[in-house]
């Protein structure tokens, strides 16, 4: 495994992390090595050190474990400018060109630096059928800016080589909706539009742009998380069931999803959009600073922290249902869940309180912990004839068991395995932007500012409104 920007943030909070607990899983072979990539002068006993400082405190394990001490011995800190041909000498020399070793190259680095990284792999022999190259987001910032960096990036190496994550689909409740949907026969006959009212997804952070402003300002939260992370989310919710659980067979599936997703007209922009900013409030009790005083941040920034947005699929199975999707920054709670709202009872013989609304609903959620739940109603005990909400926990056993992996830690095992369906094909990223960004230009051309909405809230108030159009409301607001 060789980690370019192996010094930087992603590298320290989650890659090392997640290798860590694999390690200590038992995960990885005895003889696999990390191979640490970095423009600082340093030796293996520097990176190790940084490592355990700055990856330490996003352990679930302890680096003190007698465990660090067989993981250090995996890792090797190595000198490589991408903009050097030698230092990629120097990283062939070191990994030998052998086609029968699995070497996964992982490019945490700025997009800017995917070509040259990977001309020069391809140049000293490090493309042969062996090798993998896992590309981070943002792949792109627009329809042409993505094409453009696959097409370099198909130059030196084959699609079926080219690993592009979007860590969303390594939580294990994303998976297990696949299971609970195609593994059983009871959910699907309902799965379609004659039973199934919306869907809504939510990705709420509670978090604000933490030091990452000079990158959040030029990218808002369409970007960010819409394009990607709720955009599969909403593929593995409503795909057809692929004939096989092949990678291919998944991600047509997916990529058929995005084909039949309604192209945004202008006016159906300014209908079905919500844009906002927040402004200083407090979360969890704490008082935070607004979107525009914090870090590298520009005074009068029109970059969106929050989305709403309703979306449709206009398929056989999806025609009339619309799928709305939120995400934010500084929200009351950092939740990530998918709610599939089925249609009311044609006739509600039980009457009862308001409240009852909320049941009939599949509540997937990915965040803050793993869970799969069915909320339905069913008769208060004792006298009479009530109903009253109950909830089914479709997860228990799971819950149960041992500790589960991590999303990175999943998807880098899925890897080194050569396992590809969790990934995004180069045209389903493709579909994706292009979807999106009709939106971006109409935001633009509009000249609106965001929507402000205060820090711990849900975000302005026509996230509410957009759902109330379709009878519908946001999963907290019942
Ligand atoms: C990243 C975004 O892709 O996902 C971040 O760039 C965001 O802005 C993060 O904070 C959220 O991931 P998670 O797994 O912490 O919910």
């Amino acid at each position: 495994m060789v980690l370019f920007g192996g010094t930087g943030d992603l590298a320290m909070r989650k890659l090392l992390p997640a290798l860590f607990q694999a390690h200590v899983a038992g995960s990885l072979h005895p003889q696999g090595r990390i191979v640490a990539l970095g423009r600082r002068d340093w030796r293996t006993e520097d990176y190790l050190a940084q490592v355990q400082a700055e990856s330490g405190p996003h352990l679930k394990a302890d680096f003190s474990s007698p465990q660090w001490a067989g993981f250090a011995a995996r890792l090797t800190y190595l000198k490589l400018d991408a903009s050097q041909a030698a230092d990629f000498d120097a990283l062939a020399a070191l990994l030998g060109t052998t086609a029968s070793r699995v070497t996964v190259c992982y490019l945490a680095t700025a997009p800017s630096l995917f070509e040259p990284i990977c001309t020069q792999l391809a140049r000293v022999g490090l493309n042969h059928p062996g090798v993998r190259v896992v590309l981070e987001k943002p792949l792109g910032h627009d329809v042409e800016s993505s094409e453009s960096i696959n097409a370099a990036v198909a130059r030196s190496f084959a699609e079926s080589q080219l690993y592009r994550i979007d860590h969303y689909l390594g939580k294990e409740s994303v998976q297990n909706l696949m299971a609970i949907r195609f593994g059983n026969v009871l959910f699907e006959p309902l799965w379609r539009r004659e039973w199934v009212d919306n869907v809504q997804i939510t990705i709420a952070e509670d978090i604000g742009v933490e030091g990452r402003g000079e990158f959040y300002d030029k990218t808002g939260a369409l970007r960010d998380m819409v394009q990607n992370h709720l955009l599969q989310l909403l593929c593995m919710v409503a795909m057809e069931p692929p004939a096989s659980l092949q990678a291919d067979a998944i991600r047509d599936e997916k990529l058929k999803v995005l084909k039949a997703l309604r192209p945004f007209a202008e006016a159906d922009v300014a209908a079905k959009t919500v844009r906002g900013q927040y402004r200083a409030g407090a979360v969890d009790g704490k008082p935070v600073i607004g979107y525009l005083q914090e870090a590298d941040i520009a005074a009068d920034s029109r970059t969106e922290t929050f989305v709403a947005l309703k979306a449709e699929i206009i398929n056989w199975r999806w025609a009339g249902v619309p799928f709305f999707l939120r995400t934010g920054k500084r929200m009351p709670e950092r939740l990530a869940e998918i709610v599939i709202s089925f249609r009311a009872v044609p006739l509600s013989l039980f009457g009862g309180p308001a409240g009852l609304q909320g049941a009939n609903r599949l509540v997937i959620r990915l965040q803050p912990e793993e869970s799969i739940s069915l909320h339905f109603l069913s008769k208060e005990p004792g006298d009479g004839m009530r109903l009253h909400p109950t909830q089914l926990d479709l997860d228990v056993e799971a819950t149960a068991r041992k500790r589960r992996a991590d999303a990175y830690e999943r998807l880098l095992l899925d890897v080194i395995r050569g396992e590809l369906g969790l990934f995004m094909r180069r045209d389903e990223l493709d579909a994706a932007w292009r979807w999106v960004e009709p939106i971006l230009e109409c935001w633009r051309r509009s000249g609106e500012a965001p929507k402000p909405y205060t820090a711990g809230t849900w975000g302005p108030a026509a996230s509410s409104a957009l759902l109330s159009r379709d009878g519908a409301a946001w999963h907290e607001e019942i």
